[in-house]
């Protein structure tokens, strides 16, 4: 597992990204700039500027197992494909009785009530995707969620976007807003 990697993302009036909408999934949403710029990996902290900056780090995983882990290496592709000219955004924060629970009633409700990595796994190689860890960084989020796919693959994506949305784990998302982007 390489070492964490801090990564901001700052929407403002101009970035690599065109900011296409923001939707308040649950809880408050965020301010809908133009554009986003991804920064990072950085080495100190980033600088203030533009609406909003959500800050997250890369990270060991908690949760999946041996097999998962092989079958996810096998398949997933990785960021900044040419043809990946559609982002997805999702920042995600998750309530206290979810950071109540013990770390094998955690994975209990992610994998085997909710199967959020069996469903993830039917997305791939299409959707690219990396998972960025706010909480310990006392961010308003526990997670930056990015995902990048072409443009044919975007029903897919909201299948499975709404296929996580419908599941157990889900009942312990306090908060989560949608942005969706384009290059
Ligand atoms: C965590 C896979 C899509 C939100 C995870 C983990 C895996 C995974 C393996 C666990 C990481 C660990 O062990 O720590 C996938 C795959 C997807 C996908 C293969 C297919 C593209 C999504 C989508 C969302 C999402 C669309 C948001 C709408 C999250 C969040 C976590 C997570 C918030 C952290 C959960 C926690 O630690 O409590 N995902 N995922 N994932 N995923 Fe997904």
């Amino acid at each position: 597992m390489p070492a964490p990697l801090q990564f901001a993302f700052r929407a403002g009036p101009s970035g690599t990204w065109r900011i296409d909408s923001i939707k308040a999934v649950t809880g408050e949403s965020l301010a809908a700039p133009a554009a986003l710029e991804v920064i990072g990996p950085l080495t100190v902290p980033p600088e203030a500027g533009g609406d909003w900056t959500l800050r997250g780090v890369t990270s060991n995983t908690r949760y999946t197992n041996r097999s998962e882990v092989e079958q996810l290496e096998a398949t997933q592709e990785g960021l900044g494909r040419p043809q990946a000219t559609r982002a997805a955004l999702i920042p995600i924060r998750k309530s206290e009785a979810w950071w109540s629970l013990a770390q094998d009633e955690r994975r209990a409700v992610l994998e085997e009530t909710s199967h959020h990595i069996a469903i993830g796994l039917e997305y791939l190689p299409a959707i690219a995707r990396r998972l960025y860890h706010s909480r310990e960084l006392g961010e308003p989020f526990d997670f930056l969620t990015w995902f990048e796919f072409a443009p044919e693959h975007a029903a897919s994506f909201e299948r499975l976007v709404s296929r996580l949305r419908e599941s157990a784990e889900w009942r312990y998302v306090d908060r989560e807003v949608d942005i969706r982007l384009s290059r």
